[in-house]
């Protein structure tokens, strides 16, 4: 039995506010980790929404050598093919800022979905609770690459890393971290954005069991997005 998901709604006149929201509640987050232990640990979303986000985190005042970044997904495509959420991370801000390489965990994805995840695995293992996990939601209400009619590995000890062989979002070969491991945080932002997004965010706020509902932090999960998309 998995917890019901505690879930706060953000909304904002535009992107650009939301964005800007964004970035101070990374700020926020790394600063506190920082502070506390040392290492801020943050997992990143894919997908298109958060390009322009990452960009505005490349001006960042900040101690880049303690972060350590993961990913909350790949696609499995080459190592440097622009199709990459890592591809588009690095693109955007990562080659940008002196986070140490070695502490850029990219998913090895081009060693294919079951291997990938496997190695993934193994990779979180000496990894605790992360700090912050940014997420995105697609238009059926998919999160990282949880889609619906899938096993999104929401029960404790779920692996931590899922294969996925079937995505309806191409490519359909993916790597995604579960529910449960993506859950393991202090602190969890979706990010919404996009007339697309519409009929995700009105099922997820009516109820409806899709897989960013699956998501289950303690603390609950703070959801930014567009104000337009909740009016009907
Ligand atoms: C991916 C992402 C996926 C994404 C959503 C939203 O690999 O595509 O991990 O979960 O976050 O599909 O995508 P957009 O931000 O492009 O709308």
């Amino acid at each position: 039995m998995t917890n019901p998901q505690l879930c706060r709604w953000y909304l904002f006149p535009s992107v650009q506010a939301l964005q800007t929201e964004a970035v101070s509640m990374i700020a926020r987050a790394a600063e506190q980790a920082i502070t506390d232990s040392g290492a801020f640990r943050l997992v990143l979303a894919g997908g298109n929404t958060p390009r322009a986000l990452y960009e505005r985190l490349r001006a960042l005042k900040t101690d880049w050598a303690a972060w350590h970044i993961y990913f909350g997904d790949e696609r499995c495509l080459p190592a440097v093919d622009s199709g990459r959420n890592s591809t588009m991370a690095r693109d955007a801000w990562l080659d940008h800022v002196p986070v140490p390489q070695k502490q850029v965990y990219a998913i090895p994805s081009e060693m294919g979905a079951k291997a990938a995840a496997a190695a993934y695995s193994a990779t979180l293992r000496q990894v605790g609770e992360f700090d912050l996990v940014l997420l995105g939601l697609g238009e059926d209400g998919h999160t990282a690459s949880l889609f619906p009619g899938n096993d999104w590995g929401r029960e404790a000890g779920s692996p931590v890393a899922l294969p996925v062989f079937d995505a309806p979002k191409a490519p359909a070969e993916r790597v995604s971290l579960s529910a449960w491991r993506l859950s393991q945080a202090k602190q969890v932002l979706f990010l919404v954005t996009g007339e697309s997004k519409r009929d995700a965010v009105m099922n997820w706020r009516a109820g409806a069991n899709i897989p960013a509902r699956a998501i289950t932090p303690l603390h609950g999960v703070d959801v930014l997005a567009e104000s337009v998309l909740l009016k009907g």
